[in-house]
Parts: C-alpha cells; structure tokens; sequence
C-alpha cells in the first residue's frame, strides 16, 4: 500500500472509532427562531439542530465523545454556525455515557450538593408521606408551558381576576422529560397578584400526575428578594413532623418567554391528602381538609379590571384592627354561634372533600365553642388535657404556633388569623394543624418589627388576641410542652450554627437563578405596592420600603436597606439570640 492510502485507511479508521464513540449531548435553553445550539469539543463545533418534540427548549444532537473529557455549550447563527455565545466554564465529562444529563445552558451544575435540614421532631403518628421525586434536593428543573399566547396575555394583562386557561406542559428534569397535555393554569395568591412577577397554580387532568401529585403551586416569592423563606419555612414545617409540602425550585418558561425563577409547593388539593397520610393510596379513607382563606373572594385591588371577586366596589380598606394591632379574621377558631353556616361561608373552606360523606363544619363549630368556654386567664389544672385531646392533636397546634413564632410569622394565625390548615383525622376523629404560604417570615413583616422579633412569646401580635393559645396555656402541661418546643426548635434548628449553612447552600445554588430572574421582564403590574402606598393605615410599612430593592445578596446577608425587613442572616441571630435569653437559655 502506498502511504497515501495507509494514512487514508487510518484516517477513516479512527474516524469510524470516534464516530461510534458518539453520544447524546441535550441542554435547555430559549435561542431566537436564528439561532441553534452546538458543543465544543476538542476545539470544534458540532451543532445540535434537534430539538426535543415536546419542547423546542431542549436541544440534542450526536457528537464525538471529547478526547481531553472536556466540553462546552456554545450558541450558533443557524445558518453558518458562527458562535455567538460560549460557556466560560468547562464541562467534564464524569463517566462512561451514552447520553448525557438535561443540562442547562450557562449553569456549571447538574445537581447542586445541597446541606440538609436535620429532622429534629418526629412526624405526627398521622402522617404517612408517599416517595416522591417531585422535589428532588439540589436540582432546578425546567417547566415549560405552551399554547395560545392571545389567552396567555388575557391571564397576564387581568391580574387581579381569576381566569383559568388550559395549556400544555412539558416538564425537564436533568434524568426526566414529562409532557401533559391540557393543563389548567390560573393565577393564584390574594395579595401578592397584584406584584409584577405572579404566581401560579396547576392542576393537571384526572388520570395524570406529576410524580405523584396532580396540583401544584408555582411560587413567585415576589415579596421576598432572599427568594429561600418560602423554602426554608417549608422545610423547617417538615422537620418538626408537621404535616406540609415539599419544596423544590424550578425555572419557568411560558411559549418563548422566559418567566423566571419559582418555588414549587403541592397545593393541599387531590390527592394530597392521600399522599400526606396514607402513602398515596387514593383508595383508603381519610378525613376532611380545611385551609383558611381571608382573603377568599375579596379584591383587595379596587374594581378597575375585575368584577368576578365578588362585585363590591369598597373593598380597598386593609382587614386590620387597629386597637389590636393584628388583621381582623373571622376564621381564627373564634366562636361564631350555634349555626353550622356561619362557618362554612368562606371562612374555613374545604379543599378536599372525605373519602366517606362530605365535610362537616360542626367538628370546627364543636372546636371554637369549646374554646371559648374554656378560662383563658386564670389558670386551670391539668384535668382539661383530655378534653383538649379528644378535639385537637394538641401536639400539631403547639408544634404550628411554636413556628409562627420563632419564624416571626407575619401572616399566619396568630397575626392574621389565615394561612393554616385544619386537616380532620378520620381515624382518631381530631382536627391537626399545619401552615403554609410563607411569604411574609423571617424579618420580613408587615407589622410592628419589635414585637414581631422578641423574646417575650406572650407579646407576639395577636398571640392573647386570638382565642386559642390563652385558653390552651391555662393549661399548666400545655404551657410546659409548649416552653419547651420554643426552647428546643429554637436551640436545635432555627439558630445560626444549623441554618446558616443551608442559608449559605441555597445562596450558592440560587446566585445565577437570581440572577437570571432578575435580568427578565415581568408579565404583571405592580399593582400592590402603588396600593400600600396610598394606604394611610399606621399598622402598614411603606410598601416600597417592604418589598425594597435589596439585591440577592444584601436580602440573605446585609446591610438592610429599610427598617422594616431584615436581612436573613441579621434576623437569625437577632430571633435565636432574643428567644433563646427569654429562656436563659444563652
Ligand atoms: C436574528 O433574529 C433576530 C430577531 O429574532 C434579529 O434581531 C437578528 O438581527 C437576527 N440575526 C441575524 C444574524 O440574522
Ligand atoms: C457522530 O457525530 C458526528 C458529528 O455530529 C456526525 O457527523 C456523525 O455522523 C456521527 N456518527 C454517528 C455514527 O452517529
Ligand atoms: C461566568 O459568567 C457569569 C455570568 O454570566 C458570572 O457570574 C461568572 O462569574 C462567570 N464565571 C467565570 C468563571 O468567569
Ligand atoms: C428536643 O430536641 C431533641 C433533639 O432534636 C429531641 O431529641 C427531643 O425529643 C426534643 N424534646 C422535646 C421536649 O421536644
Ligand atoms: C397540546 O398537545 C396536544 C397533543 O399533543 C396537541 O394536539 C395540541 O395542539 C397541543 N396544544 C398546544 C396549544 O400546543
Ligand atoms: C381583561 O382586561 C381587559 C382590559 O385590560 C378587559 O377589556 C377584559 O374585559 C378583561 N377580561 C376579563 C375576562 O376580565
Ligand atoms: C367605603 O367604606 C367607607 C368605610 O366603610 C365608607 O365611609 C365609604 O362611604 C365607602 N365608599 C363607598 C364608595 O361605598
Ligand atoms: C357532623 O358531625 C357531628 C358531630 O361532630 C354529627 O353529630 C353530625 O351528624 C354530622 N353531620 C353530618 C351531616 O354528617
Ligand atoms: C377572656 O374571657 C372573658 C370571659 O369569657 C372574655 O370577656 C374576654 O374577652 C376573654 N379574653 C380574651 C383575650 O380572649
Ligand atoms: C412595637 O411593639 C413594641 C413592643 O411590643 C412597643 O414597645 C412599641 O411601642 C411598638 N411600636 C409601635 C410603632 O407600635
Ligand atoms: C401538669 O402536668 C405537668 C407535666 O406533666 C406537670 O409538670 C405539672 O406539675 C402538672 N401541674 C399540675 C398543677 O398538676
Ligand atoms: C427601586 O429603585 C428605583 C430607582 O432607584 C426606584 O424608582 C423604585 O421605586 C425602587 N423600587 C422599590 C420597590 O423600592
């Protein structure tokens, strides 16, 4: 053989090797209709001009496994492969794959290596939580969303109405692709639709489910530039054994809009309830679930776009007492009479039906008269502990009424008299509590910022106002167990030394979302903050103040840019340092 035709013959040799040595690279990202993505390799370019049939997110394409174990994404022009954007990081390439992971464009991880709270409670007897992989530690996957945009904008452009479309949905996790056809999507929260990055709710059609789960929250944390109280608060709820949601972050795109950074929650609707306490099996009985709802068919944003929140042009007064410095509630377990009714029209509403009969207000009617006939000032003995007992899992309350406030909850029970849940156990026939919707916490507050972060407990807002703790912590066993949980959860898991290493994981794995979310234009208004800012009440901060331009970085670490929220770190300190001294405990 000539040489010519041996270098040939090796050339094409190695060149078959390299080619049946190729793999599968597939990354996320939003590129113009001109645009496509590519991979270097080795220094050259191979383009991926797939792009996944459910989503035009995600692109693949086949190229050479890299020689030197490194690659990047780069972005191309379509027509001439000219690089526009490149990746200043290198990719290694880990092990023997065919394929690799879902990556993202720009992101250096996969899955983020996350500290975990510890489990410093054990769960309720009640709970029986299903696996599930919806929310998975250290991963962000991608939600994408699709349909009419015309509908879309209608949803976007009437903030403060509740309109329901149905869209398609393709889910991206770094190991799964998910699609679901006709979702139905709407706006959700009271306050908080009227900020300029919404939230939103999902429920997907009977016989499908995400994981397990077939409603799901998508939270905006629009009031909180720390973008991790929602998360931290839901999973410290977990961590003391009450009954709640998940909490994981995902990126959202809607058609060929990028939305932004969110939280995912599991919205306490079918079939949460079997998941929560019965391992998911649909098919065995459980009892009734109650959430409180305030702000239920109110808008609190005047009439300009809305008419379907129940009609009434003077709906603009905030729900707030002024004598007792908390939100007026018509559902904070205050006895509201002997007719069923009066607890059943919108103040306690049923978010899922029983699996036998149907909800039955009376057990909370039972509750509040109850309550209200027991001393709420003198002290009693501890003979009343069974009759507590028999009504409530007096465990869920301490343990709930403990969080809102070691985590300065400023809308929650005690406060505003919402926000909580009431889950009626079928099997011991007693009403559990837990919370959920996290959004004003950890020194950021509406209301008097002193009160909201001392020691003193019994000083909390709200906390002799509502019915409940006086006349549960007349009862000596009560308070002690109560004390205590303070003591404990304060010691063991809200403090310093056990959160701030989470704080500074999550600051870590969110510092490029942050960013990213930052850098997009919002599809809503800012409606709320124009609202507060005509609000004249003492009780409310300056809305501008309060949810104010902190960056991610001053929001988690400091220095705070206004006197009525606190930087994470700043209220940590001060909230462990304060209760714990109450308690010479320090
Ligand atoms: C690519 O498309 C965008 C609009 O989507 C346009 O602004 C840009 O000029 C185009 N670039 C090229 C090189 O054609
Ligand atoms: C391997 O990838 C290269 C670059 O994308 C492509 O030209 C070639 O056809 C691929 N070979 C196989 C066997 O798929
Ligand atoms: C890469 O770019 C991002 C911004 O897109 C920046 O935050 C990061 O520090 C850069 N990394 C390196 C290694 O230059
Ligand atoms: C306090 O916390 C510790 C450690 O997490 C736990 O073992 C103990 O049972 C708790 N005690 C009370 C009274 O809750
Ligand atoms: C949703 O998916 C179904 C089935 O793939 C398809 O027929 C329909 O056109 C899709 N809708 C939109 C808005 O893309
Ligand atoms: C949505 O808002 C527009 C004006 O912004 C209004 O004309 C329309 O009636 C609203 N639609 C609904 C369903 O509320
Ligand atoms: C709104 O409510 C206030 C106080 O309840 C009342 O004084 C005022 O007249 C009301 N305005 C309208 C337009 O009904
Ligand atoms: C509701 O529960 C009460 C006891 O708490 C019971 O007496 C009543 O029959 C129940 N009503 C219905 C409609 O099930
Ligand atoms: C305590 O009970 C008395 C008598 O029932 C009642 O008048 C008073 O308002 C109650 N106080 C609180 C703080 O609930
Ligand atoms: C806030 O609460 C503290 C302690 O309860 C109280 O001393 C102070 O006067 C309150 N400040 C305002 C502005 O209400
Ligand atoms: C009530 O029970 C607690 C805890 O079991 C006990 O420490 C306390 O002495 C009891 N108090 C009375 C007045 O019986
Ligand atoms: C943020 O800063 C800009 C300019 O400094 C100001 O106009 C805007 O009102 C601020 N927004 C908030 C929410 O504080």
């Amino acid at each position: 053989m000539k040489l010519q035709a041996i270098l040939k013959a090796i050339t094409t040799a190695f060149v078959a090797v390299s080619q049946a040595n190729n793999i599968t690279y597939n990354v996320v990202s939003l590129v113009p209709h001109n645009q496509t993505m590519g991979v270097l390799i080795d220094d050259r370019i191979y383009p991926l001009t797939e792009t996944n049939k459910d989503s035009t997110l995600l692109h693949y394409g086949k190229a050479p496994k890299s020689n030197s174990g490194h690659y990047k994404y780069v972005i191309l022009l379509k027509d001439n492969h000219q690089m526009v954007q490149c990746e200043n990081f290198t990719r290694v390439v880990t092990r023997q794959v065919k394929s690799t992971l879902n990556e993202c464009f720009g992101r250096p991880w996969n899955k983020f290596n996350l500290p975990l709270l510890p489990t410093i409670l054990p769960p309720l007897p009640v709970i029986n939580r299903v696996q599930t992989k919806l929310h998975v530690d250290g991963e962000i996957p991608v939600i994408h969303l699709f349909g009419n945009q015309s509908e879309i904008d209608l949803v976007h452009k009437n903030q403060t109405s509740d309109i329901k479309i149905e869209l398609n949905m393709t889910y991206i996790s770094p190991k799964d692709i998910k699609s679901f056809q006709s979702i139905t999507i709407g706006l959700s929260g009271h306050s908080t639709r009227g900020m300029s990055k919404l939230s939103y709710k999902l429920k997907m059609k009977k016989g499908t489910d995400l994981y397990g789960y077939r409603n799901i929250k998508l939270r905006a944390t629009s009031a909180d530039r720390s973008y991790m109280r929602d998360k931290l608060a839901y999973d410290i709820t977990r961590s003391v054994g009450l009954p709640s949601s998940g909490y994981s972050y995902v990126r959202l795109y809607i058609n060929n809009q990028a939305i932004g950074l969110f939280g995912v929650a599991e919205a306490f609707k079918k079939p949460w309830s079997a998941n929560e306490f019965n391992h998911g099996h649909k098919k065995q009985e459980h009892g009734t679930l109650y959430t409180t709802d305030v702000g239920n068919g109110k808008n609190i944003f005047g009439s300009a776009s809305d008419d379907t929140f129940g009609g009434k042009k003077n709906k603009t007064e905030p729900v707030y007492d002024e004598i007792n410095r908390v939100g007026r509630s018509t559902c904070d377990l205050s006895y509201l009479g002997n007719n069923v009714s009066l607890y059943s029209s919108g103040q306690y509403s049923v978010k899922e039906e029983p699996t036998v009969g149907t909800a039955n207000f009376t057990k909370i009617m039972d509750l509040t008269k109850f309550i209200s006939q027991q001393p709420n000032t003198t002290q009693a003995d501890n003979s009343t502990v069974s009759l507590w007992e028999e009504r409530i899992d007096v465990d869920s309350f301490l343990r709930g009424m403990a969080l809102e406030v070691i985590l300065s909850n400023s809308d929650g029970y005690l406060v505003t008299g919402n926000n909580y849940m009431l889950y009626d156990d079928n099997k011991s026939g007693r009403l559990i509590l837990s919370e959920q919707d996290f959004d004003l916490v950890m020194g950021t507050s509406m209301y008097n910022i002193t009160a909201m972060h001392g020691g003193d407990y019994t000083e909390f807002p709200g906390f002799t106002v509502r019915p409940l703790m006086p006349r549960l912590l007349a009862v000596p066993q009560f308070k002690q167990d109560y004390e205590s949980l303070l003591v404990n959860i304060t010691k063991h898991l809200v403090n310093p030394k056990i959160l701030m290493p989470v704080i500074d994981g999550l600051y870590s794995m969110l510092f490029e979302e942050v960013t990213w979310d930052q850098s997009l234009p919002r599809v809503g208004s800012d409606l709320l903050l124009d609202l507060i800012e005509k609000s004249n009440s003492s009780a409310v901060n300056s809305g501008r103040s309060l949810f104010s331009n902190a960056t991610f970085k001053e929001a988690v670490y400091g220095p705070d840019l206004s006197n009525s929220t606190m930087n994470l770190k700043q209220w940590l300190a001060f909230r462990s340092n304060n209760l714990l001294m109450f308690f010479n405990e320090k």
